[in-house]
C-alpha cells in the first residue's frame, strides 16, 4: 500500500474523534460573519467548507457550469474513506458548494477519475437533446487494501447524471475496467478522440499508463501502454491527463500527458511531470526532440514548486472558448494531512491556461493564470520604471494591504543582479521570492514563513530553473493568505508554495543591492476574496 494511504490510515485512526462541529443556532449568527475567515484560510482559492479535501476530479464544463469535483472526506481533516465533493462556478473564480456527488459503495471508496458530456448518448444514459454527464472513477475496495498480498482492489467504473450533475446514478454492471493484477490502477481520465472517433481511457498503473478505447463508454479494450522507459519513476505514478494542443503561433498539433509521482518530486514528495508527443488513436509516441529529456529517470516538471499536484484540465470547455484549463490540489502528500489548519484542509490552485511553446530548449508547456482572475482586482497601480535602487515598497500605492494581491512585474537588465521580493508581516514572518543570477533560477523561500516546524519537509527554498536567456525577464505572481503562485517567464517557470504565517502577510518590498536592475513595467494590484 502506498506510503500516504498507511499514514493518512493511521491518522485516521488516532483522529478518530475529530468528528464534524455541529452548527447550533446560536453560533448559527457568528459562524456566518466568520464565513471563510478563519485562520490560514485562502481568500479566493477554491478549498471545501470544511474536511478533508485532496485531488480536483471531473473537472467539466456544461451548460454555463464549470464543476468541480474534488477528493474528499466528509467526516475528517484527515484522508480517509473517498466521497467526491462537488463545486461549481460560471467563471473559474467564484464558486457554490454543491451536495456530495458520489458516496463509498459495496465496491469501494471513490478515488479520483474525470467527467465527460456524452454528446451522442453513445452510452444511452441520456438522450441526444438532453447528454448525460458522465463520471469515470476508480473503485478502491479497503479491505483489499489492506491486505499485503491483494493486487485487484483498485478497478474504474462509471456513474451518470441527466440533471446537470446534480444527482447520480452508478452503473449497475460497474466495474467497466476490471483489475488485472496490478496494485496500483487508478485515476481514469477520459476524453473523446476526434481522431479516432472513440473515448480514450487514461490511467495509471502503478509504473505507467494504459490507453484504452471505447464506443460507449461501457466497454473497454486496452489499446497500449506508455511511460515504463521514459520519465522519472522514484515514485508511484498517478493521476494522467492526455489531450492535442495547437503550438502556440502555428497550426501543428501535439499531444500532452501530464503525469502526477508521489514520492519523486523534485523537492521531495508529489510533483507532476509531461510528456509530448502524439496520439494516433491507439499509442502515445513521444516527440524525437522531446525523448531525450525525458530518458534515464529525468523529468520535465509542469511546475517546481511543492504545492501543485494530481492536476488535470476541464474536458468539453467549448470550442470558442478553445482553452486547456488545468487546476491542481495545491498542498504535497508529505504533510498534506498535518498542516496547522482544522476547520478543513486543502486548496485548490488558481485555474491557469496551459500553452504549448516553442522554446530555446524544444517544446514547453506553459502555465498562464485565467484571464477571469481579472475580476478580482480592486486597486491598481503602476510601478515606476527605472532602476531598482535600495528597497522599493512594492505596495506604496495600494489604500488598502490585506495580504492578498496580484503582481505583474518586467525586468530589464536582469544578469545584473538578484531579484528579491519580501511578502512579510510585523511579526517577523516572511516569504521570499523572485530570481537569482548566478543559479539562473526562480525562487520562493518559506523556511521562515510562520509555523514550518510541523513537517521537516516543510521549510526550505525551491527553485525553479529558468529556460530562457533573454536580458528581460517578468515575475506573475498570485498571493493568497498562505499560499504563493509565482509565474515566471510567462508561465514557463512556476513555483506554488503554501505557507502558515502567525499573522498575514501584507507588506510587500524589493531589494535590490547591486546596481543596475531596471523595472520595464509594473502592475500591482489588491485582490478581494470570493466567499462573501
Ligand atoms: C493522488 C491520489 C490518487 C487517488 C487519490 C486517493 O493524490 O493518491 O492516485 O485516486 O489520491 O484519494
Amino acid at each position: 500500500m502506498k506510503e500516504h494511504l498507511v499514514f493518512a490510515m493511521l491518522t485516521l485512526l488516532l483522529t478518530a474523534c475529530n468528528s464534524k462541529p455541529e452548527p447550533t443556532e446560536n453560533n448559527q449568527l457568528e459562524s456566518e460573519s466568520s464565513y471563510y475567515l478563519e485562520e490560514h484560510r485562502p481568500q479566493f482559492h477554491f478549498s471545501p467548507e470544511e474536511m478533508w479535501m485532496n485531488d480536483p476530479n471531473g473537472m467539466v464544463y456544461h451548460e454555463g457550469e464549470f464543476h468541480l469535483f474534488y477528493q474528499h472526506y466528509p467526516d475528517s481533516n484527515v484522508w480517509g474513506p473517498m466521497h467526491w465533493g462537488h463545486a461549481i462556478s460560471s467563471d473559474l473564480v467564484h464558486w457554490e458548494h454543491l451536495p456530495i456527488a458520489l458516496y463509498p459503495d459495496s465496491l469501494g471508496y471513490i478515488f479520483s477519475g474525470s467527467a465527460v458530456i456524452d454528446h451522442a448518448n453513445t452510452s444511452g444514459f441520456g438522450t441526444q437533446n438532453s447528454p448525460p454527464m458522465i463520471a469515470i472513477f476508480t473503485h478502491h475496495e479497503p479491505e483489499g487494501a489492506a491486505d499485503q498480498n491483494a493486487v485487484d482492489f483498485q478497478y474504474q467504473s462509471i456513474a451518470y447524471s441527466t440533471d446537470r450533475g446534480r444527482t447520480w446514478t452508478k452503473y449497475e454492471e460497474n466495474p467497466v475496467v476490471a483489475n488485472p493484477g496490478i496494485r496500483d490502477f487508478r485515476d481514469p481520465k477520459v476524453i473523446w478522440d476526434e481522431g479516432s472517433e472513440q473515448w480514450v481511457m487514461i490511467f495509471a498503473a502503478y509504473d505507467h499508463v494504459k490507453i484504452y478505447g471505447s464506443a460507449d463508454l461501457k466497454n473497454w479494450e486496452h489499446l497500449s501502454d506508455f511511460g515504463k522507459r521514459w520519465g522519472t519513476h522514484g515514485g508511484v505514478w498517478e493521476c494522467p491527463d492526455l489531450f492535442p494542443m495547437t503550438v502556440e503561433g502555428s497550426n501543428e498539433e501535439r499531444w500532452v500527458l501530464l503525469l502526477s509521482i508521489n514520492p519523486g518530486g523534485p523537492y521531495g514528495g508529489s510533483a507532476t511531470q509531461y510528456f509530448i508527443g502524439d496520439f494516433d488513436g491507439k499509442k502515445f509516441q513521444l516527440d524525437k526532440t522531446f525523448s531525450d529529456d525525458v530518458r534515464n529517470e529525468n523529468a520535465v516538471w509542469l511546475e517546481y514548486g511543492k504545492d501543485n499536484y494530481a492536476g488535470v484540465t476541464w474536458s468539453d470547455v467549448p470550442e470558442t472558448d478553445g482553452r486547456r484549463i488545468f487546476m491542481g490540489w495545491m498542498s504535497n502528500w508529505q504533510y498534506a494531512q498535518i498542516v496547522p489548519t482544522y476547520v478543513w484542509r486543502s486548496a485548490m490552485t488558481i485555474p491557469r491556461e496551459l500553452v504549448l511553446k516553442e522554446t530555446e530548449v524544444g517544446l514547453r508547456v506553459a502555465s498562464i493564470p485565467v484571464a477571469e482572475l481579472s475580476s478580482l482586482r480592486t486597486e491598481s497601480f503602476d510601478l515606476q520604471p527605472g532602476e531598482v535602487q535600495g528597497t522599493i515598497d512594492v505596495l506604496a500605492g495600494l489604500s488598502q494591504k490585506e495580504g492578498l494581491y496580484e503582481i505583474e512585474i518586467e525586468f530589464e537588465n536582469t544578469s545584473a543582479e538578484d531579484i528579491v521580493l519580501i511578502l512579510s508581516n510585523n511579526r517577523g514572518d516572511e516569504v521570499k521570492f523572485g530570481y537569482e543570477t548566478e543559479g539562473n533560477y526562480f525562487f520562493v523561500d518559506r523556511s521562515n514563513s510562520g509555523k514550518v516546524d510541523f513537517s521537516p519537509d516543510f521549510p526550505g527554498t525551491h527553485t525553479a530553473p529558468r529556460i530562457l536567456s533573454s536580458d528581460r525577464l517578468s515575475l506573475h505572481c498570485f498571493i493568497d493568505v498562505s499560499s504563493i503562485e509565482v509565474f515566471g517567464d510567462d508561465g514557463l517557470s512556476i513555483l506554488t508554495e503554501i505557507f502558515f504565517p502567525n499573522e498575514v502577510l501584507t507588506d510587500l518590498s524589493l531589494q535590490s543591492t547591486g546596481e543596475g536592475l531596471k523595472i520595464a513595467s509594473g502592475q500591482v494590484h489588491a485582490l478581494k476574496q470570493i466567499w462573501r
